[in-house]
């Protein structure tokens, strides 16, 4: 384990007396998404790639040291400036060590698939979270292409990639859930792979992966729901900037849009439309959410967002919007303990293996704080009421210790949020930004 990598497991405690409203100008690290995927497709193109906007989070940085680890040449020039000297897949070497990633799935089963399709054997590892996350999901298309992977017995980690005895074959499969990581998985194996490689998908997903490898010169197909990739393509490399990650903005735009009194801005917020589910649900609410200077940066719709703070109003999130919002739904279950009547959430029942059970640990965290939520197997009841205060344990998971310090907005007395070292994986410097906001947030190391 690297140095960064043990940071992340040093216990660290969020301490928050209450705060009434959230004002000024925030700005957001760069898309987490789109961070990963820039140091893997930068690495194996012909040519130099500089990436401006990288998320220099924990998780975006394992997935640059492996493939520095790899062999390719990359340069940290320091505020998200990365210089990426690609040599084109071929003059990856195998990793002498296995590959470390954290916290991070994206990490894991993107790389996973872009691996056994340029035949680079490798022992592919996490820590405890991710030590326990399901693979089977990428295993199962990645062996019906040809590759040769295993699993713990449980299909969790650490992944062993074999040498193949020849080139993957292209297949056409249809996702059972809606996911990005396993359609991107596909995709990056079929990249590489013998004739053209189809993926279906039950709902709308993400499609950095899709719009990142056009920007590299790639040519993929989108109808619908059915993407596709012929195998044997080259990628040139490019320059690009990665936008604000709207999934830290979301801690934001909820804080202020629950409570009366905010006014805030947040800049240059990556507005991809396979992204803004949690603007559309919270517009559902009742929110105040203006979307203003709408430009385009590395090939993604990229906005300032203003919000005003409101009395937010309980509402059946639509299904469609759960997979437009998947990550955003720990903090919007606060924002449905802030509304009035009930909230209720369906067909989210990927959430239950995010990087923690996040029905759980949200149900658990409020309902320790004097919050009304009813956990379901695929979503939650929440009666909105203010809070009274309390212990939130975040279980180690990024977004849940962010969403339990947003709740201190909308509690009477203290918040104290256990287990937040993890937060560095997406948005370090979290409670700085949040306490010039208008949190009083103390970090107990
Ligand atoms: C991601 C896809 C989503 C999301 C994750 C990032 C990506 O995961 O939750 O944070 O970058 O492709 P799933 O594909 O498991 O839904």
């Amino acid at each position: 384990m690297n140095s960064t990598a043990a940071a992340s497991v040093s216990p660290s405690v969020f301490e928050l007396s209450p705060a009434t409203h959230l004002t000024g100008t925030v700005e957001v690290p760069g898309d987490k998404s789109m961070s990963h995927r820039s140091i893997m497709f930068g690495s194996i193109a012909q040519g130099v790639t500089e990436v401006t906007g990288f998320l220099e989070g924990e998780d975006s940085l394992h997935t640059l040291e492996a493939f520095q680890a790899m062999g390719v040449q990359i340069e940290r020039h320091g505020q998200g400036h990365v210089v990426l000297h690609g040599r084109g897949p071929e003059a990856l070497s195998a990793p002498a060590d296995a590959i470390y990633l954290g916290n991070s799935g994206t990490g894991m089963r993107l790389l996973t698939g872009l691996l056994c399709g340029v035949n680079i054997p490798a022992v592919i590892r996490g820590d405890s979270s991710l030590s326990g996350r399901p693979m089977r999901r990428i295993v199962d298309p990645l062996v019906s292409m040809g590759a040769r992977l295993s699993t713990e017995a449980d299909g969790t980690p650490p992944l062993t990639l074999l040498k193949n005895s020849s080139m993957l074959n292209a297949i056409e499969y249809t996702c059972p859930m809606a996911s990005a990581q396993v359609k991107s998985a596909v995709l990056l194996a079929g990249l590489h792979a013998n004739g053209r490689t189809v993926v279906h998908e039950p709902a709308v997903t993400r499609d950095h992966t899709e719009r990142m490898l056009r920007g590299f010169g790639v040519e993929v197909q989108v109808e619908g729901l059915t993407a596709s990739i012929i195998g044997g393509q080259s990628l040139k490399a490019t320059s690009l900037t990665v936008p604000g990650d709207i999934s830290s903005a979301a801690f934001f735009l909820v804080g202020a849009a629950m409570s009366p009194g905010s006014e805030i801005t947040v800049s240059g917020v990556g507005m991809n439309p396979t992204r803004t589910g949690v603007i559309d649900i919270l517009k559902l609410m009742g929110a105040n959410i203006a979307v203003k200077n709408e430009r385009t940066s590395g090939g993604e719709p990229v906005a300032d967002l203003q919000i005003v703070g409101t009395q937010l109003q309980g509402i059946e999130v639509p299904e469609n919007l759960v997979s437009l919002a998947i990550d955003e739904f720990p903090i919007l279950f606060v924002a449905a303990a802030s509304a009035t009547g009930k909230t209720v959430i369906t067909g989210a029942e990927e959430l239950r293996v995010k990087e923690t059970d996040r029905i759980q640990v949200m149900a658990e965290g409020l309902r320790a704080m004097g919050g009304e939520i009813e956990d379901k197997p695929d979503g939650a009841v929440i009666t909105g009421k203010r809070l009274q205060g309390g212990v939130a344990d975040s279980c180690g998971d990024h977004r849940t210790a962010m969403s339990f310090a947003m709740a201190s907005l909308i509690a009477d007395g203290p918040v104290r949020v256990l287990d937040c070292a993890n937060v560095n994986t997406s948005f370090p410097g979290f409670a700085s930004v949040a306490t010039a906001a208008g949190l009083n947030i103390q970090v107990e190391n």
